[in-house]
């Protein structure tokens, strides 16, 4: 049947509806009264109800502050209602694409599509819904095509919902328009509300959505029938990122725009597309956390070379910063310096400044040691010692050194052993510092050959009151990864918007934090159950700068008497390598500790950082994961197991192994007394000899885990 036709016959007929590819899914749309609702079927069920679309835009488009110029007769120039449906689109796709890193060697981009575009005849506007329909779920977003009257607009909100049938339960924790490193909560949706107060604790810059939660959001109906839910969105790119309202009564939960400095949500330029919102359906955990829709929503990358980004595996002059044992700044702390004034050399050493020549060879001889790629030192650069809470907008230059860190010897001597530095470019917040100077900071790098940088925005954004996931922030992110790709440099950034799926656009955006990391250990702790989430939420759009491989994780090691502790058993520590997926993949304790663990240790050095296959064996949010790898480009997989505050038996199946071929498997796992608080460093590793119809059992401890590397027998 033509196209036009059968637009024709459904002209008229008030209701669409869209099937996934295999069936099991069916998206219905209509016009209720002129308002745009969508539901969602899954297997014949209805798992979201109908639900409301549309946005509100602001009638003026020079905007001073929000607040002020909000108007009541705004909402004549809404997107939400006076619809009539006057075109019907459908398209379909199938196609495998091949991640420049992944988790798998093939993403397979399958989906049915339908684009209703939908005419406000009050106003001479028309917007389109575009639908599409995967085998893992819905995603469904707002394109604004060019015409008389859309061409330019200023977002008041963005209205999607996603209204659940039942008050299932949630793995949540409070939105905020600048951070995303808070605990996460398991409630009810409808707890939502009383647990909101008192799940944030405080951060360096913090603007709470009170009745908010954060996306990716995960979720379950329990029974016997458990079905799995994550609301996360794609392709955030020129738009803010968005959280999501809770509606704790009806299970609804409804689009939030993180405002910008005056309080709008998005400045548009017609033609021009909104990200996508999805909805992620599975029985299976496990297939929720291997859904990789949200790259799929994201376009193919146009960088036109790519071989410059490569998996690395890195130590850090790092780890000793954060527990407070050694310092960035070289001079005193908190004293007021200026750069390009300030004669650093002249300051009053303050005798802890951990990146001086002599510590980085060391760090460097281990990491050499030890078959590393790279190796991260922060503090390198003038300007820490007034860097943290003065809105400085002139706070780093990015290009001139400590007096004791000499940069050309330093990046010779590594590289005369294999071992490349990796940049950091900490701006304080400051944006507009730091694209002034990153052309600069990028040169410097590729002449003294760094080619990873760690970016930072610790603080408050400049310019002054945007946030971190306003719409001008997420275009200075990507604007960096566009210029550091010229550079030919990878990017790991922290405190900057979590990811959705963007690396196949800008896949030398490699890493970023953007969750509670494990540096959090030190600021006040991470629960057990901590890593079990993350991949089932941060994780959906793409990697995570973790830094696991602490094994001294009591740090009354080094300070008597200190109480704090990284929560988990140093074989969870191992197994993170395999359940978190990590391209830029860190070994973030100290090589003294290492020292004192080679065994354990050669997990790491072992484990690859990128992948051709994974298999979710098995997860549950909040209480456990156990996920097998399989190394790019080799016949070795890796197998890594957590559990959450709670002990726990699993029996690995060796079945996805190659029938009839003999393995050698390595096995690290909690020793028989250990605890992540009373004995965290008792582990066992031992050798056994496997094939495909292998099984074997292991007895996670609280918080504990195991890591098995295994290798084909010639
Ligand atoms: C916060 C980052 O997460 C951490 O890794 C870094 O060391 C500090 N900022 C200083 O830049
Ligand atoms: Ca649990």
């Amino acid at each position: 049947m033509g196209a036009a036709l059968f637009s024709m016959m459904f002209a008229g007929i008030n209701a669409q509806s869209l099937k996934s590819p295999d069936g099991k899914f069916e998206m219905n749309f209509q016009l209720k009264q002129g308002v745009p609702y969508y539901n969602l079927k899954y297997n014949g069920n209805i798992v979201v109800e109908d639900s409301k679309l549309g946005l509100r835009i602001f009638k003026d488009k020079a905007i001073k502050f929000a607040s002020e110029i909000a108007k009541p007769e705004d909402a004549k120039f809404d997107l939400n209602s006076g619809f009539t449906k006057i075109a019907e689109k459908r398209d379909a796709k199938n196609e495998t694409w091949q991640p420049v890193l992944g988790e798998k060697k093939n993403y397979i981009n399958h989906y049915n599509e339908l684009a209703l575009t939908l005419n406000q005849a009050s106003t001479e506007r028309s917007i389109v819904v575009k639908f599409r329909l995967f085998n893992d779920g819905l995603g469904f977003r707002y394109e604004f095509p060019q015409q008389k009257n859309l061409n330019y607009f200023v977002i008041r909100e963005e209205d999607s919902e996603i209204d659940l049938t039942s008050d299932m339960k949630a793995w949540w924790m409070v939105a905020d328009y600048d951070s995303q490193e808070y605990k996460y909560q398991e409630t009810k949706i409808s707890e939502i509300p009383s647990k909101w107060v008192g799940a944030a604790d405080a951060n360096a810059s913090q603007t709470l959505i009170k009745n908010a939660v954060q996306s990716p959001l995960m979720l379950k109906k329990e029974g016997k029938e458990p079905l799995y839910i994550n609301i996360a969105e794609a392709a955030v790119l020129d738009y803010p990122a968005s959280h999501l309202e809770v509606d704790a009564q009806n299970y609804k939960f409804k689009t939030h725009l993180t405002a910008d400095r005056q309080g709008a949500k998005g400045y548009i330029q017609t033609p021009m597309v909104t990200p996508w919102r999805t909805i992620i359906v599975s029985p299976k955990a496990e297939e929720v956390m291997a859904s990789k829709m949200l790259f799929n929503l994201n376009e193919s990358t146009k960088y036109t070379d790519t071989s410059y980004i490569h998996p690395t595996k890195y130590m850090g002059v790092w780890w000793e910063m954060i527990i407070g044992k050694s310092q960035w700044a070289y001079g005193q702390p908190e004293s007021n310096v200026r750069i390009g004034e300030t004669d650093f050399a002249k300051l009053t050493p303050n005798g802890k400044h951990a990146a001086n020549n002599t510590k980085v060879k060391e760090y460097i001889d281990f990491a050499a040691e030890n078959g590393f790629d790279g190796l991260l030192i922060e503090g390198w650069n003038i300007g820490w010692e007034d860097w943290f809470g003065n809105s400085k907008e002139f706070v780093f230059d990015f290009i001139t050194p400590y007096p004791d860190f000499d940069i050309k010897m330093l990046n010779d001597y590594a590289h005369s052993k294999g071992i490349k530095l990796i940049m950091h470019h900490e701006t304080s917040g400051s944006a507009t510092n730091y694209e002034r100077w990153a052309d600069k900071a990028f040169q410097l790098m590729n002449k003294y050959g760094y080619d990873a940088v760690k970016t930072g925005y610790v603080g408050d954004i400049i310019p002054r009151g945007e946030h971190h996931y306003s719409q001008w922030t997420i275009n200075h992110f990507y604007r960096i990864a566009e210029k550091a790709n010229e550079y030919k440099i990878m990017i790991n950034s922290h405190e900057s918007v979590r990811p959705t799926g963007e690396s196949r656009t800008y896949p030398n955006y490699i890493s970023a934090e953007a969750a509670r990391g494990t540096e959090y250990e030190a600021f006040g702790g991470n629960n057990p159950d901590h890593q079990t989430i993350l991949p089932f939420t941060r994780w959906m759009g793409g990697s995570m700068d973790y830094t696991p491989g602490i094994f001294q994780t009591k740090l009354d090691y080094y300070f008597p008497g200190d109480t704090r502790f990284v929560k988990t058993t140093l074989a969870k520590q191992l197994a993170l390598y395999v359940t978190m997926y990590m391209p830029l993949q860190m070994a973030a304790d100290l090589p003294e500790n290492y020292k004192k663990h080679m065994d354990a240790f050669q997990f790491i050095k072992d484990v690859a950082a990128d992948w051709d296959d994974t298999k979710i064996l098995s997860a549950e949010p909040g209480d456990y994961i156990v996920t097998a790898r399989k190394a790019k480009g080799t016949e070795n997989w890796f197998v890594g197991g957590i559990t959450d505050e709670n002990k726990r038996d699993y029996t690995v199946d060796f079945s996805f192994l190659n029938k009839g071929q003999k393995y050698e498997a390595t096995i690290y796992e909690d020793g028989k007394n250990a605890d992540y608080i009373d004995n965290p460093q008792s582990y066992n590793i031992y050798k056994k000899e496997i094939t495909s119809k292998s099984k074997i059992n292991f007895k996670m401890v609280r918080s504990g885990g195991f890591a098995i590397s295994i290798k084909p027998v010639k």
